[in-house]
């Protein structure tokens, strides 16, 4: 019999990541080999996302894509998986009878067994841990593996699908992820990046049934030799704890990086947000962690042009970009989103929206360069994570989470090194050995 292929896209966020390793792992398990060139696939999996419109379309124009590649195939079977698969499943089938199997993401364990036709071919319930004790876990590359530690949210912010998308929020237990990261540790991983939606809302139980938070979960994984570094996102404002705040001063393996959304400066937009929390509250948080770790690089998300957005709101949000000053940040124009309070009340112009978003990447962008700057001359450690486009070039990560690249006629992969930094840009550092 000849090798079973499969191909898999994955869209979104670094749940969506470390999904689609897990799907890799499930069928590599069943004798599956992976392949990036779609046309000799057996399989193909879109890992999809339903965060923004852009991102469905990009998902249903892709479908149309791998459409007429499996019509010149017959033995190829087309897998939607994520969370588009979640939010429309039905409609996914209806709209494209090609697609034949839709799964969403907490139940895509069942993925080999729906493909036997021994599961049904529309697979969106909400299973919770059941998946993550039959999954296969297997690290994907050398050096940094994501691992979800958490899923689902509740605070449904009103211009926001996760909570539909990925469920209620709940959490791993400690004994089952420390199991993982041993496993991946023992593949010579060297940073682990925990994830969640709402991450630092984690409350995962203990072996003595007790309920530990995420402070409690790093100092464990800080135990494990092999474990250099340690990260996570993404966090809540309204999670972000005084035991979590001080375990950036204690834990010696925790990175000095607080990736901590905000969406919008100013309190009315906030308020209409349902996110729950001050632009205040926000900057206090910023006081508490600068004084346990002065030199945390602090980084976040933006939305502009949310419904009823002035030029004030904005300016306000502008302003708080100034005070705070991140190292790096994600801002978005407003998506209205279906079945989110917030969908119907989308009024403010695209050509304002798209302004608002210039002006404040370019804020975020000059922020980004002048804080890369400080940094030339001097010595930094570094991850070697990869190989970079050029020969002998290796690509890292500082501590901050910044990119650096150098040459090298040495093997660097995998190793935690000092380097000098040589030039810098707003987007990376080169480097010396
Ligand atoms: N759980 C995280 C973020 C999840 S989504 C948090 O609570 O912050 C990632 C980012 O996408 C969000 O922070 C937000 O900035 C953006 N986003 C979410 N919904 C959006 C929408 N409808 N339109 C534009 N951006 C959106
Ligand atoms: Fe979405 Fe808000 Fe939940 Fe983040 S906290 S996932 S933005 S609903
Ligand atoms: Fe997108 Fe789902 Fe992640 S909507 S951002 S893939 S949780």
């Amino acid at each position: 019999m000849s090798e079973k292929l499969i191909y898999i896209k994955s869209y979104g966020c670094q749940m969506n990541v470390y999904d689609s390793n897990r799907i890799k792992d499930l069928f590599l398990d069943k004798g599956y080999k992976i392949t990036t060139d779609v046309s000799e696939a057996n399989l193909t999996v879109l890992n999809t996302c339903h965060i923004r419109e852009k991102a469905v379309e990009k998902v249903y124009s892709d479908i149309g894509r791998i459409k007429k590649i499996k019509n010149n195939k017959k033995d190829m079977k087309l897998i939607v998986a994520g969370c588009v698969a979640q939010a429309e499943g039905n409609e996914i089938k209806k709209r494209s009878p090609d697609v034949d199997f839709v799964v969403g993401p907490q139940s895509y364990h069942k993925l080999p067994d729906m493909i036997k036709n021994i599961e049904p071919s529309i697979n969106s319930e909400f299973l919770q841990n059941e998946k993550f004790k039959n999954l296969v876990y297997n690290a994907s590359h050398g050096s940094s593996e994501f691992l979800s530690i958490q899923e689902g949210c509740d605070k449904f912010c009103s211009f926001c699908v996760v909570p539909y998308t990925r469920g209620p929020e709940f959490s791993r237990p400690i004994d089952e992820i420390i199991e993982e990261t041993k496993k991946y540790a023992a593949n010579g991983v060297k940073e682990i990046i925990l994830l969640g939606q709402n991450v630092n809302a984690y409350h995962g139980t203990s072996q003595d049934g007790k309920s530990r938070d995420l402070s409690y979960l790093m100092s464990k994984i800080e135990e494990i030799e092999e474990v250099k570094r340690i990260r996570y996102m993404t966090s809540h404002p309204l999670d972000m704890k005084d035991s979590l705040i001080k375990a950036h001063a204690d834990n010696t393996k925790l990175m000095p990086f607080l990736h901590l959304p905000i969406q919008s400066g100013s309190n009315k937009v906030l308020k209409k947000m349902n996110r729950k929390h001050t632009v205040d509250d926000y900057l206090k948080i910023v006081d508490k962690i600068r004084n346990v770790r002065p030199d945390i690089a602090m980084s976040s998300d933006f939305i502009v042009g949310f419904p009823n957005e002035t030029d004030k709101d904005f300016e306000d949000t502008m302003r708080f970009i100034q005070k705070v000053k991140f190292v790096i940040a994600y801002s978005f124009i407003y998506s209205p989103r279906p079945g989110t309070p917030a969908q119907h009340k989308d009024n403010i112009e695209i050509l304002v929206k798209k302004a608002r978003l210039t002006a404040l990447q370019s804020l975020l962008n000059e922020q980004q360069y002048e804080y890369n700057k400080t940094f030339l001359n001097t010595t930094m450690e570094v991850l070697f994570e990869k190989v970079g486009r050029h020969e002998n070039q290796f690509v890292g990560r500082t501590i901050y989470n910044q990119s650096t690249f150098t040459n090298s006629k040495q093997k660097l992969l995998n190793q935690v090194l000092n380097v000098k930094i040589t030039n810098s840009t707003n987007y990376s550092l080169e480097c010396q050995i």
